[in-house]
């Protein structure tokens, strides 16, 4: 089966999919944005887990239950610090995605909703970091089919635009 691949205009906190994928810092120990909301609406059990995974190196991920959320289990990403694009950023953040697909697929996670990593107080240009996000995920699908549908999660009316744009382009 072909996996769907959709964007949709939501806080992620709210979707009933096997997993949400947090943008996270290192520590994994919670901060703002997407991070902030997610460890608000999963409860405190959230970080008494994550306490226990000693961290995340910068494009890796880790994977936790779900908790208070409607997701069974978050998957804990570390994007890059935008920093003007020649300190392997692109490749990080590819990293990040592809992670969270590995993760997903050993899981045996069928759905799974990402938010666009790295594009809020880690400053990375939203095109860009579309660009990467769906050409690592859509390459990533074909080694794990297994995991049948993605969602990439917007915050805002323009994101979607943006995402709306690129995966027309790239079909
Ligand atoms: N649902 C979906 N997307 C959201 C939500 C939400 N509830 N809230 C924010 N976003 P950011 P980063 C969007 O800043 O750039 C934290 O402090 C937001 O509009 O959350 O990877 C961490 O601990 C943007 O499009 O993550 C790290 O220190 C996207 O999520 C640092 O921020 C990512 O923005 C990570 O920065």
């Amino acid at each position: 089966m072909l996996t769907q691949l959709t964007a949709i205009q939501a806080d992620i906190t709210r979707l009933a999919v096997d997993a949400i994928v947090n943008a996270a810092n290192s520590s994994l120990l919670g901060g703002g944005g997407v991070d902030g909301a997610i460890h608000r609406a999963a409860g405190a059990e959230l970080v008494h887990e994550c306490r226990l995974l000693s961290g995340c190196k910068t494009g890796d991920a880790k994977l936790t239950k779900g908790y208070r959320l409607p997701a069974k289990y978050v998957i804990h990403t570390v994007g890059p610090v935008w920093q003007g694009g020649a300190h392997g950023e692109h490749e990080l953040l590819a990293s990040c995605y592809r992670r969270c697909i590995e993760i997903a697929a050993a899981k045996g996670i069928a759905s799974i909703a990402f938010p666009s990593i790295s594009t809020g107080i880690f400053g990375y240009p939203i095109g860009l970091a579309a660009e990467t996000a769906v050409g690592t995920v859509r390459a990533a699908l074909e080694e794990f089919p297994e995991v049948q549908q993605v969602l990439f999660c917007c915050f805002s009316a323009m994101d979607l635009a943006v995402y709306e744009k690129i995966l027309a382009e790239n079909k």
